[in-house]
């Protein structure tokens, strides 16, 4: 994949790096942040309140890390994902109540208001649209339902903003040549131009129907999380 695919190929280029990943993906992850990315799953699996008497959806699970944490509290759990590697890890990882099914979040294969809770994490700018996968959580969400999204950010002060630059442009994608997948990390810091600016992806949740939108960010700036809830 060069850095980033045309429109029109997203999809389809994108399955197929998360296909050609999905072996090395959490150990990826778990290096690139420093070992910080499962402290942001986990705080928001808090802040959203999340326990046994839940319904949770992770919307393009991978190796299903939301999934473990949601189950790790008792909820029931559906993760979905269109990447069928990335299903696979998350199959050999996650108990056999949580359900895994292969699906596209643009058009989810799950009944209207189906879920308490519904997370996802480090998957928006790889959708070939936001609005249209907002519509489908509003949509399988309840009344009431809340929703937690993780995200990286960019920092906004210079010098972590230079730091951050540098490690995420640099060194991340020489640390994925090498172990993992070069392209596939050239693509991962290049993503995030497909990111709104917070305001525009607050209108678009609330657009969706979605109100009381909070942000917090990660580090400084590294990262992102937003909870809202399903009017
Ligand atoms: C960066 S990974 C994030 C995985 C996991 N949520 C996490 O927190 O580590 C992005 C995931 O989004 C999935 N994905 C991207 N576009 C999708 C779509 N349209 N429908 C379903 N899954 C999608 C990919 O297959 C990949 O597993």
């Amino acid at each position: 994949m060069s850095a980033l695919p045309e429109a029109g190929a997203k999809a389809a280029s994108v399955r197929a790096m998360f296909d050609r990943i999905a072996p090395s993906y959490d150990r990826m992850n778990r290096l690139i942040t420093l070992g910080l990315d499962q402290r942001w799953r986990r705080s928001l699996i808090a802040a959203l309140g999340v326990d046994g008497g839940d319904a949770v959806l992770d919307l393009a699970c991978g190796t299903g890390d939301f999934a473990l944490l949601a189950r790790e509290r008792g909820a029931r759990v559906t993760g979905v994902d269109f990447a069928g590697a990335m299903l696979a890890a998350a199959r050999a990882r996650c108990p056999a109540e949580v359900a895994l099914a292969r699906g596209d979040a643009m058009r989810l294969p799950l009944a209207d208001g189906a879920f308490s809770v519904a997370v996802s994490g480090f998957a928006l700018r790889n959708f070939t649209a936001i609005p249209p996968v907002l519509a489908e959580l509003a949509r399988v969400l309840r009344a009431g339902g809340r929703l937690g999204l993780l995200e990286v950010d960019e920092p906004r002060a210079r010098l972590p903003r230079i730091g951050h630059a540098l490690w995420f442009r640099r060194v991340v994608p020489a640390l994925g040549a090498l172990l993992s997948d070069g392209p596939a990390y050239r693509y991962l810091p290049a993503s995030a131009a497909y990111l709104p600016p917070p305001e525009e992806l607050r209108a678009m949740l609330e657009e969706a129907g979605f109100t009381h939108v909070r942000r917090r960010v990660h580090l400084g700036g590294a990262a992102q999380s937003l909870t809202a809830v399903r009017a």
